[in-house]
């Protein structure tokens, strides 16, 4: 076994095909065994349930070559449950977690070539997901599912790495009161596609979406929670019912106050606080944006510029970046059970 001859420190973030994923179906009511296998394509029903009604979920996490040479995920234990919170809520089969734990890790295992070195800036990202693909015509949920993990090397989410973005504030609406923001099921980024085609026409990175209810209030973007910080150097966090529960931002959450010292408040951040200025530094924070910096919020031409300006990260977001990478690579000591040794 050797590493695939790939300039590991600039690739963007992109798919390409690796050589095992790992695939389990559900039928009769039960997942069967499941297997690694090396075919990359799905042949399925013309009216399979996610084709014809969207019913499909995934997960978001990467693998990581540490410090000293090991390849560990991070935190995968809240990928599995946060699958078997949207699986329940689209009226799909739970892919058990402990299951769904040893799956990433046999995949990941499976495919350690194209796991990036240390030190290169690129990690392998690791895309679970599960649809429906029984054939359903009336509006009902599938009887069979396709349970699978690939996996992707991949560079920085953003061009341009840590330099801070310019994002937009968003005229859609991503997600319902009481819909499925909560949850990772694909049709909330279906939603989203025609705003950020748009959004990357007009020159911004990407969409800050309001609350959908009074569209007075920070949602999140459209792959990424959202982190503040105020003039004391310390972090705001918005809080909704309606945006993913990110495990970059609980984890980021738990860096500020235990290893940082910082105070962390979630709570709803209006549109019009982070006008006055309340806010000296942004970022976005999610497993494919790490903890990118926001340099200007763009409402409708008038620019929210943050004093951490527009060259490079603000001081407290560059701890928190560098905190949580130094934990995801084994520089830094991890909290109890955040890191998950695969080989
Ligand atoms: N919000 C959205 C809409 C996302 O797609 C993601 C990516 O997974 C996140 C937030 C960040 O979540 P996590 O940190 O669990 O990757
Ligand atoms: C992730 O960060 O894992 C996501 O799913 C976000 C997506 C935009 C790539």
């Amino acid at each position: 076994m050797a590493k695939k001859n790939i300039d590991w420190g600039n690739i963007g973030f992109g798919y390409v095909v690796t050589d095992k994923r790992y695939v389990s179906y559900y039928k009769g009511g039960t997942w069967d065994d499941g297997a690694l296998i090396e075919d990359d394509k799905i042949v399925m029903s013309e009216d399979a349930g996610v084709l014809q009604y969207s019913q499909s979920v995934f997960e978001g996490l990467k693998a990581y070559t540490t410090e000293d040479g090991h390849i560990v995920c991070f935190r995968p234990d809240l990928n599995a449950s946060r699958m078997a919170e949207s699986a329940r809520r689209l009226e799909m089969p739970v892919f058990p977690e402990d299951r769904f734990i040893d799956a990433v890790k046999q995949t990941v295992k499976a495919n350690q070539d194209w796991v990036p070195p240390y030190g290169t800036g690129a990690t392998l990202y690791i895309r679970p997901y599960m649809f429906g693909i029984s054939p359903v015509i009336g509006v009902n949920p599938a009887e069979e599912y396709m349970f699978r993990i690939f996996v992707t090397p991949v560079g920085p989410y953003f061009k341009g790495g840590a330099k801070p973005i310019v994002v937009r504030i968003s005229d859609f609406d991503r997600a319902a009161p009481r819909g499925t923001g909560h949850i990772k099921a694909g049709l909330n980024y279906a939603m989203s596609l025609h705003a950020i085609v748009d959004a990357h026409k007009k020159g911004f990175a990407e969409n800050i979406y309001l609350d959908p209810a009074t569209r007075t209030k920070i949602e999140e973007t459209g792959g990424a929670n959202i982190i503040f910080v105020d003039h004391d150097g310390n972090l705001v966090i918005p809080a909704s019912d309606s945006i993913l529960p990110s495990i970059t931002r609980r984890s980021i959450h738990y860096v500020a106050e235990h290893y940082l010292g910082l105070k962390v408040t979630e709570r709803e951040v209006y549109l019009s606080e982070v006008k006055e200025g309340k806010f000296v530094e942004c970022g976005l924070c999610g497993t494919a944006a790490v903890v990118s910096p926001v340099g200007i919020i763009n409402d409708h031409g008038e620019e929210i510029r943050f004093a951490s300006g527009t060259e490079k990260m603000g001081p407290v977001t560059q701890k928190l970046y560098d905190t949580l990478t130094g934990i995801q690579m084994g520089r830094i000591e991890a909290p109890e059970g955040w890191i998950v040794k695969i080989c």
